[in-house]
């Protein structure tokens, strides 16, 4: 617990070379700033030319948390690691030092009684090998890449520069336009490409090793995220591309002076000065400077002593006649002090220079550009028509527009009737100025179900007929008006792939959201290896057997608690084919928003961000709302997104009840049971002799319930309450509601989470057989009664749940809402993370 309760621990294992060692020291620091340990991993030889040429020592004295550890780069001492030699140097690295790294992490070296082990590691991106060795040891891993972004996506399109017949190239017209760089398209010529590319054939040894060596675009996107060192107003659209490939992008820079502010934020600016640059480098420049004579240009020239190929011998008299007796300097300056140093005293002598405190008008549009520009974000969500991922979305809407983003929602014709019918939407949203509601077709005829067995054809009509009118409604220029600018970001269903495919056509970023919990979510992304370890389909009734093929299920999941289409025995069953692209198509979108929060779905999240290292964890919605709404101190209405009408006279009911004594019983909002299934629970429920309200949709039976025997209605009387439909989360807030029986849909499963309500779950289908296992077996939350509906087993598991065992419930039920509550609050997972989500749109 100790440990647990120290710092996150970083390995930061820079590419031995100045200029990412130097870049990389910056963003060590800063992360100290922020309370984090740091090993600082060099070689050998990189570590003697620090001690000897530089303050790193003294300069992180002031951090305990940091420290400096080598390892060998496996070349001898007198190797020149430079030139044509610097090739060797990264063959050694990646067969020696990989070796190194491995046996360094799993030491036990790297950690004290005041040090966590290594947490997360950082590496420079064209080391791949390290990526193995995280990977190895189980640890997670980011990239850093220290060059532009424009040349980082140079690299990730060699193969397809080559591809195209681009390079190698023949003959010496250096201006041929480049093509097959998206986004470089008209400015880029083959003399702009790296200097490798200028080979005729593909086995140079130069460009060769970028290749095989570098395979830069598959690499950079195997790590939970790439570091650069750049800013966005600098390089946005190349940025743009590269997050394509690489969605969890961190452009941290300038790291030099992204420190210079952190630190002068801290107000110990002086310290910098000082301690890195140091005090007589500092006068000496400032001598220089002053005592220049006022004729030619100034200049200051740095030559490094190896620098130029033979000695520099007798420099003509013209030449030397009117420089300072130093005026070559024979060392490495510290370049960033020196560009520091001559931008502050240009500033100062500059005629007519603008006052540093007075914004800088540097932008080349016009005024009305500018207005539009200025406009807040303009993000268009767009939710799977169903009550769950409405309601959820809703909720995510209002959080951006209480942030100040602009939001068009974008509901089909059949939810929208529903909503203007049942719920408060409206007048819900008449306090966001920047919320517009919009309407688009499914494409399915008005009195088609959409439910049940016919809720695949609504999936085909939308990706058929929704796809085209989607990319009409982005084009017509109809969402963007004088106070609102043109969509800015896409947020979809992720199930609704096509929403991608459009995004991308009109060249809009999106972000996936999914409103499933992330254990059914990662289902779907192990079914192709389900299918392929001969796990699925399977035949048979044996459903107790284990599955195996899901890492992080081994050992509790069985083929029941698979979701329910598993069941169907044949892959081409219509849903198990929906479902399978998942792992590749969550991919695809900058990043993943999940209703979930870390704490309960911590481990399995970590398995999802191996495949979308973007995810914003920003649940549980309903109540993140509640949260920032309270912080708000709004006097809006309670949320209504309801697709049927509620019935308030449940809330009466339950509040001449006794605290804790209702059993909650409701099945969402698709489920459909047959008359016999309906008749068991009712028994079940009557003879358990608990007090309990009942949601009985009025489609939620298939067959009319004729003939109620005479005992279930006398006991219903008594002790039960039954409505069509209820204010859900008021009710399960409520102090009467000690259990709730749930078909463990996720939207109430995090709504009973967080009011710490212990659950029984019957589930219907889809992630509801994964969720009820995870409340049952992982999180203790309940029991589990899947596939078994007996009017005895109801009394029984009801019994238990609201007398026998239900102090142990309560129990975890609490412990699990006091996390859930934590998660919200400031500084909290969700919390920071639907930050960041703001920030990340913004940035886009
Ligand atoms: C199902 C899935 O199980 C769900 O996980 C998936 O995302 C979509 O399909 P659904 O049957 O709608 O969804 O269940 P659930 O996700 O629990 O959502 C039901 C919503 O309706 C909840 O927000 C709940 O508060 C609300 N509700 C339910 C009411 O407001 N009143 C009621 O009487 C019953």
């Amino acid at each position: 617990m100790d440990q647990e309760s120290l710092p996150p621990h970083v390995l930061i294992f820079p590419l031995p070379l100045q200029g990412p060692v130097n870049a990389t020291f910056k963003l060590a620091e800063l992360l100290c700033l922020s309370g984090l340990h740091i090993t600082f991993l060099v070689t050998d030889h990189i570590h003697i030319q620090l001690l000897k040429n530089s303050n790193i020592q003294s300069r992180f004295d002031g951090y305990p948390g940091f420290h400096l550890e080598t390892i060998s780069d496996g070349l001898p001492e007198n190797h020149p690691r430079s030139g044509a030699q610097l090739m060797e140097m990264f063959d050694s690295l990646k067969t020696k030092t990989k070796i190194l790294l491995k046996d360094l992490l799993t030491s036990g070296k790297l950690n004290s009684d005041s040090r966590r082990p290594v947490t997360c590691i950082i590496a420079d991106g064209v080391m791949g090998y390290a990526c193995d060795v995280a990977n190895d040891v189980g640890l997670p891993f980011m990239y850093v890449r220290t060059i532009s972004a424009c040349c980082v996506l140079v690299f990730f399109c060699l193969t397809k520069l080559i591809e195209s017949g681009e390079i190698p190239f023949a003959g010496n017209d250096l201006d041929t336009p480049i093509k097959s760089i998206p986004g470089m398209e008209g400015l880029i010529r083959r003399r702009d490409l790296p200097m490798f590319c200028r080979t005729r054939n593909l086995s140079d040894p130069s460009l060769n090793f970028y290749l095989q060596n570098l395979p830069e675009i598959t690499e950079n996107s195997r790590g939970h995220g790439l570091i650069l060192n750049t800013f966005d107003d600098i390089e946005g659209p190349i940025l743009a591309q590269i997050r394509a490939l690489c969605p969890n992008l961190y452009a941290v820079g300038p790291l030099h002076w992204h420190l210079k502010y952190k630190l002068a934020d801290q107000s110990s600016s002086q310290l910098l000065v000082q301690t890195v640059c140091g005090k007589k480098i500092r006068v000496a420049l400032h001598g220089w400077i002053h005592n220049r004579r006022n004729h030619g240009s100034r200049f200051l020239w740095v030559i490094r002593p190896e620098s130029v190929a033979s000695d520099p011998t007798e420099i003509p008299l013209e030449l030397s006649k009117d420089l300072w007796s130093c005026s070559i300097y024979l060392i490495v300056l510290p370049f960033d002090l020196v560009l520091l140093y001559l931008s502050s005293l240009s500033q100062l002598h500059q005629p007519g220079a603008s006052n540093p405190s007075e914004p800088q008008t540097t932008h080349l549009r016009n005024n009305s550009d500018m207005d539009q520009e200025t406009l807040p974000p303009h993000v268009l969500i767009f939710p799977l028509p169903l009550q769950g991922p409405v309601n959820s979305m809703f909720k995510l809407a209002e959080l951006l527009c209480l942030s100040g983003l602009h939001v068009t929602f974008l509901v089909t014709d059949h939810i929208h009737t529903r909503l203007l019918k049942y719920s408060n939407i409206q007048s819900r949203f008449d306090g966001y100025p920047g919320f517009h509601l919009e309407t688009i077709s499914d494409g399915l005829p008005e009195n088609h179900p959409r439910s049940g067995a016919e809720l695949m054809e609504m999936f085909d009509s939308l990706t058929t007929k929704t796809k085209i009118l989607l990319k009409d409604l982005l084009t017509s220029g109809k969402l963007n008006s004088d106070s609102c600018g043109p969509v800015t970001c896409i947020i979809s269903d992720g199930i609704m792939g096509y929403t991608c495919d459009v995004a991308n056509d009109v060249g809009l970023p999106i972000i996936y959201v999914r409103t499933i919990s992330a254990c059914c979510l990662w289902v779907f992304f192990c079914l192709p290896k389900l299918i392929e370890s001969g796990e699925l389909p399977f035949a048979g009734n044996d459903l107790d057997t284990p599955i195996k093929s899901i890492p992080g299920m081994e050992g509790f999941f069985r083929r029941r608690d698979l979701p329910m289409f598993c069941r169907s025995g044949s892959l081409s069953d219509p849903n198990l084919n929906l479902y399978l692209p998942e792992i590749t198509e969550n991919s695809r979108a900058h990043g993943l928003i999940l209703n979930t929060f870390d704490d309960l779905e911590g481990p399995i999240l970590a398995q999802i961000r191996a495949f979308c290292p973007n995810l914003y964890t920003i649940g549980p919605l309903h109540s993140h709302l509640k949260f920032k709404l309270v912080g708000q101190s709004s006097s809006s209405p309670p949320s209504s997104n309801s697709l049927w009408k509620e019935d308030m006279s449940c809330i009466t009911w339950l509040d001449s009840q006794p605290p804790k004594s209702v059993l909650y019983v409701s099945f969402g909002s698709l489920a459909v049971m047959t008359k016999d299934q309906y008749m068991e629970f009712w028994h079940g429920l009557v003879n358990s002799g608990s007090r309990f309200l009942w949601v009985i949709r009025p489609d939620s039976v298939t067959s009319d319930p004729t003939e109620i025997p005479l005992e279930l209605s006398k006991g219903t009387e008594e002790r039960g309450y039954i409505v069509g439909w209820a204010p859900q989360e008021e009710v399960l807030a409520h102090r009467a509601v000690g259990g709730f029986l749930t078909h463990s849909g996720w939207n109430s499963t995090l709504e009973s989470v967080i009011e710490g309500v212990p659950m029984i779950c019957w589930p219907y289908f889809l992630d509801q057989q994964v969720n009820s296992r995870f409340v049952g077996e992982v999180w203790k939350l309940g029991l589990d009664m899947k596939d078994t509906c007996d009017r005895v087993i109801v009394e029984k598991t009801v019994r238990e749940l609201m007398e026998d065992r239900k102090d142990k419930f309560r129990k975890s039920a609490d412990e699990m809402a006091k996390f859930a509550k934590q998660c919200l609050m400031e500084g909290g997972s969700s919390y920071c993370n639907l930050e960041r989500l703001i920030k990340d749109i913004k940035a886009m």
